[in-house]
């Protein structure tokens, strides 16, 4: 994790200083024991590239997008708190595996509206029955710091007895993940009960949110190069809800 950590700040810096960017100095601190990046997968190298691609059309963007996120979906189902290790009789011996000794009722998946709805589809395909959450934010873009103002939240009455998967698929400056976060914990939810599941993601935006909530953990695909001066994610894929949904 560390030469990761490593590595992934060498590219940043790379990539600063090859677009100009002033900030170059700057390496973000983040705490990779809470961060468990999927882009070794072959798969998802393979999904995400025809997300990155500009040319992509809408339909093949929505069609591999929804393969994307039925694999992180996966992955998310099984690093809930009532996933365990478990001894495994094969017809020829045994498996050291794991098992959900867990039910969907100690479960929620909250999403980031309106992409967050993507993947809490995906979720919910996976574990039918999973209690559902909805936060609507949206950035000011009026404000210099693009700033995130919560419009709207149903939360199910339970929700701080539940492990909860806050679901969005871009991670750039993380206000409106801070948001979102902060409404969970004022309805008694710790951070240690979430864990955040993304696609793409920057370092900036990580360390926003462990600065503020330590103890949350996150799954992302990928943690791309910087942001641009509109807070896009450098690769990234653009406005992922523009292009899923055809209103570019
Ligand atoms: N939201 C997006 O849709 N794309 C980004 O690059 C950043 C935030």
């Amino acid at each position: 994790a560390f030469s990761q950590l490593i590595t992934q700040k060498l590219m940043a810096s790379n990539a600063m200083r090859l677009f100009g960017i002033s900030d170059v100095d700057r390496l973000w601190e983040v705490n990779m024991e809470n961060v468990t990046v999927l882009d070794n997968l072959r798969c998802v190298q393979l999904l995400s590239s025809k997300l990155r691609d500009k040319s992509t059309t809408t339909k093949d963007f929505m069609l591999n997008a929804d393969r994307l996120m039925a694999v992180l979906a996966e992955e998310a189902l099984s690093m809930i708190p009532s996933v365990k290790q478990k001894q495994i009789q094969t017809p020829t011996g045994v498996f050291g595996g794991l098992e959900d000794t867990g039910s969907t009722e100690k479960l929620c998946v909250v999403s980031i509206v309106r992409s967050g709805d993507i993947l809490q589809e995906a979720v919910r395909k996976l574990s039918p029955g999973i209690k559902v959450g909805k936060i609507l934010i949206q950035r000011d873009e009026e404000s210099p710091d693009k700033r995130a103002v919560l419009y709207y939240k149903k939360l199910p009455k339970d929700i701080s007895d539940c492990f909860v998967l806050l679901v969005d698929p871009m991670l750039a400056t993380g206000g409106s993940l801070i948001c979102a976060t902060e409404v969970l914990v004022e309805n008694g939810v710790k951070p240690e009960q979430i864990l955040f599941v993304n696609l793409f993601s920057v370092e900036e935006g990580l360390e926003n949110i462990q600065k503020k909530f330590p103890g949350m953990r996150v799954l992302t695909l990928s943690i791309d190069e910087y942001m641009n001066e509109s807070k896009y994610i450098v690769p990234g894929v653009g406005d992922f809800g523009d292009r899923y949904y055809g209103t570019t």
